[in-house]
């Protein structure tokens, strides 16, 4: 099995690869001076099964374009398998058609990647879509970084901690993430008003006076659905807030609006790179491709 890397997913591809001892491969990516995308696998891959790395954001569009060549390609050269692990999948919120005439981008994803044997990806927003394989090939998976957001969480040490869910979609990513914790949950209702601004409230509230709080989503692209849970919850004088996240996109002005609610800790997992992101997921993937090509730890 040989792993290979764009260079958005370069250092985690190597820390995988070096837990389950793969071979690297080599690929040059490198633009024209136009702006289109130039690929070539300078490791053969003719037989081999073949892990390839990369995260759709930012610039999603580009990275789709890349990952289509990249299959085709792989499978061109004569891979025997091509595996897709894709720590962000971007473009699964268009779920349904929600208004008359809109694309529902999610199955045209499995359109354009349908030569992949697997897909692999971590957190992403199954809702209408209940498993990945209904978009991908069966051998698909959605893994969860739950149980790394919690073992974060409780090296922080936090005093009769409350994990606290944004929305309801939140709550079997808090529930597994508490769950680590042994800590309470609460999850708050929330209306999305429009793609930059959202509606909060809290029916039948804890205490939560002199509390840890701990909000988990398991996105934050504008800060909007962070910032309302904030200011809901502030009135009942918990102690902290800390927020932890799996992917931060953190788009537009997130980074300052987050400042601005003086958490006590803001993290992300490694999915996509950015200034917050402390929680590695290398161990779900090198787990997972232990489990797929039966390869060994390595041994330190
Ligand atoms: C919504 O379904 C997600 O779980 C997140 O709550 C949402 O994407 C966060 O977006 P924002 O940071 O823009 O409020």
């Amino acid at each position: 099995m040989i792993i290979f890397s764009f260079p958005s997913t370069a250092s985690l591809a190597q820390r995988v690869g070096s837990l389950v001892k793969a071979k690297q491969g080599k690929l040059h990516y490198e633009k024209f001076p136009d702006g289109e995308s130039y690929l070539r696998f300078l490791t053969p891959v003719a037989n081999e099964d073949v892990v390839l790395f990369h995260t759709m954001y930012v610039n999603q569009n580009e990275v789709l374009v890349d990952l289509t060549f990249a299959v085709e390609t792989l499978k061109e050269l004569g891979a025997k398998s091509v595996h897709l692990l894709i720590p962000y999948l971007a473009y699964m919120r268009q779920d349904v058609r929600f208004n008359p005439g809109e694309c529902v981008s999610a199955p045209l994803l499995g359109k354009l990647l349908r030569c992949a044997d697997s897909v692999v990806t971590i957190n992403t927003h199954l809702h209408r879509i209940h498993h990945l394989n209904e978009v991908f090939s069966a051998a698909s998976e959605n893994l969860s970084a739950a149980g790394l957001l919690g073992a974060y969480a409780k090296k922080l040490k936090l005093h009769d901690p409350v994990f606290v869910g944004p929305d309801s979609e939140s709550k079997p990513l808090v529930e597994d993430a508490a769950a680590i914790c042994s800590a309470d949950v609460t999850v708050l209702e929330k209306v999305r008003l429009n793609p930059r601004n959202v509606k909060s409230r809290l029916v039948d509230p804890p205490s939560l006076k002199g509390r840890d709080i701990v909000l988990i989503d398991d996105m934050i692209t504008t800060g909007k659905t962070i910032e309302q849970a904030v200011k809901l919850l502030k009135p009942f004088k918990p102690r902290s807030f800390t927020v932890l996240c799996i992917h931060g996109v953190f788009s537009e002005k997130a980074l300052p609006l987050l400042q601005k609610l003086h958490l006590r800790t803001l993290a992300s997992t490694t999915t996509i790179p950015n200034t917050h992101a402390k929680i590695d997921i290398t161990p779900l993937f090198a787990g997972l491709i232990r489990k797929r090509f039966g390869l060994q730890r390595k041994v330190i």
